[in-house]
């Protein structure tokens, strides 16, 4: 992944604008659905604008109009950890500033959390389903190998169907679903989108290795972002990278296992080696994460801000991706951050990879923290290895 933040504020090549004749909002809140130019086409129903007319569908601004978030209803505390591994509440609080996580249980599903999340967006923006042009599900641990935006869309009763899609790139994923979504308002049109952060690490928790089992929750975040003139923009820049040679520090890679069993459904006998695939429990270097969050985070954040010609001094809250207190604190101490503009829900929630921006954001903004023309110096960084950060203005 490229360092990234030229938005095109024409149309882009691959991308075409249907346009829904029938609605009166004026051209830039007209629906436009992007379809890929490599995709199957019903050319009659299509109308392809005129560049002009592409210019004028093309929105410069894109903001956060909503928010919302859902955590599993069972509760695991660093007491619970201790009676099935050997830890401690003291060694986790002060190693990491964790105290509780919540774990799906029973029923609950990572897209049962993503619902909730997305319709307590939705309300707060004053967003009707049917509106959304595009809903992007940033998850790493979906509920379907194939992807949960669909479903998402479905539950949430779209019947306008708009394209739905998941993106995976773990605790940096939420980020990169920003990124897309101000692309596609600025570069494709689409006016209303829903970006959803959400993960259940705990599928893929060893519930026996201390060493990680403390670290993760599970939980859903979402927002609404919404086309708007160039003066209210509120993403402001953004910065991304990714450095596959230092995934092997975390990761969760594909394992095959042989077996014995080469025979079909109709007796007949396989003639290349049968094996069953599945992907094993998340495998950590601590510390080689720690010191490379704590060494490209900052920088990464320093490059949004000047993207953004703003100072740390001129933002009014410091929003990390929720791995680490101490992460947290050397980050801030490094931007000089005062601890009073730091968001930190860790303690209730641990890593929640994809959801822990949004879902440290929404909780801010119905606390009445992040008020309305805030900025915001937010950066994800995780598996991949994968870092990104924004400079956001709320609202
Ligand atoms: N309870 C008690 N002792 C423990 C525990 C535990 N839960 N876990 C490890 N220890 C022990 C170790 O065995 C070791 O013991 P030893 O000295 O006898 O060998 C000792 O504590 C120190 O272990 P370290 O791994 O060196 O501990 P460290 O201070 O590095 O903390 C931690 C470990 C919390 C995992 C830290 O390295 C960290 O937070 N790293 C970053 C993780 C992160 O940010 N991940 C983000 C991305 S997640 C994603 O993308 C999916």
């Amino acid at each position: 992944m490229a360092n990234a933040c030229g938005f095109l504020t024409s149309s882009v090549p691959s991308l075409r604008i249907k346009v829904q004749p029938s609605e009166s909002e004026g051209l830039l809140r007209r629906r436009a659905v992007a379809v890929c130019s490599s995709g199957i086409e019903d050319v009659g129903k299509h109308v392809s604008p005129s560049p002009a007319q592409s210019r004028k569908l093309v929105s410069n601004g894109c903001k956060l109009v909503g928010c919302g978030s859902a955590v599993p209803s069972l509760s695991v505390s660093n007491y619970d950890l201790a009676k099935i591994v050997d830890t401690s509440d003291e060694w986790i609080s002060a190693r990491t500033g964790i105290r509780n996580r919540r774990i799906l249980s029973g029923n609950e599903s990572l897209r049962s959390l993503a619902v909730e999340a997305a319709r307590k967006a939705l309300e707060m923006a004053d967003v009707d389903a049917d509106d959304l042009d595009l809903i992007l599900m940033c998850t790493s641990t979906p509920d379907n190998l194939f992807g949960d935006a669909p479903q998402v869309q479905r539950d949430l009763g779209c019947t306008k169907t708009p394209i739905a899609c998941d993106i995976r790139a773990a605790c940096s994923g939420f980020m990169l679903g920003l990124f897309s979504a101000s692309c596609y308002v600025r570069g494709g049109g689409l006016h209303k989108i829903l970006v959803i952060g959400a993960d259940a690490v705990s599928r893929f928790t060893d519930w026996t290795d201390r060493g990680t089992c403390v670290l993760f929750g599970d939980a859903a975040g979402a927002v609404v972002v919404q086309a708007c003139n160039a003066e209210e923009d509120g993403l402001l820049s953004f910065d991304l990278h990714s450095d596959g040679e230092g995934g092997r520090h975390l990761g969760s890679p594909i394992k095959y296992t042989q077996t014995n069993d080469l025979s079909g459904s109709n007796g007949s006998v396989f003639e290349f080696p049968s094996r069953k695939s599945s992907y094993p429990f998340v495998q950590m270097n601590g510390q080689e994460v720690f010191r490379f969050a704590a060494r490209h985070v900052p920088r990464s954040i320093e490059t949004a801000l000047k993207k953004a010609s703003l100072t740390a001094s001129g933002i009014d809250w410091l929003l990390l991706h929720q791995a680490n207190q101490r992460i947290i604190d050397a980050v801030a101490t490094r931007l000089k951050f005062p601890p009073e503009k730091v968001i930190s829900n860790l303690a209730n929630y641990g890593n929640t990879s994809a959801a822990s921006i949004p879902l440290a954001l929404d909780e801010a903004v119905r606390s009445g923290k992040v008020k309305q023309g805030h900025t915001i110096a937010a950066a994800g960084f995780g598996a991949g290895l994968t870092w990104a950060s924004a400079v956001i203005r709320w609202g």
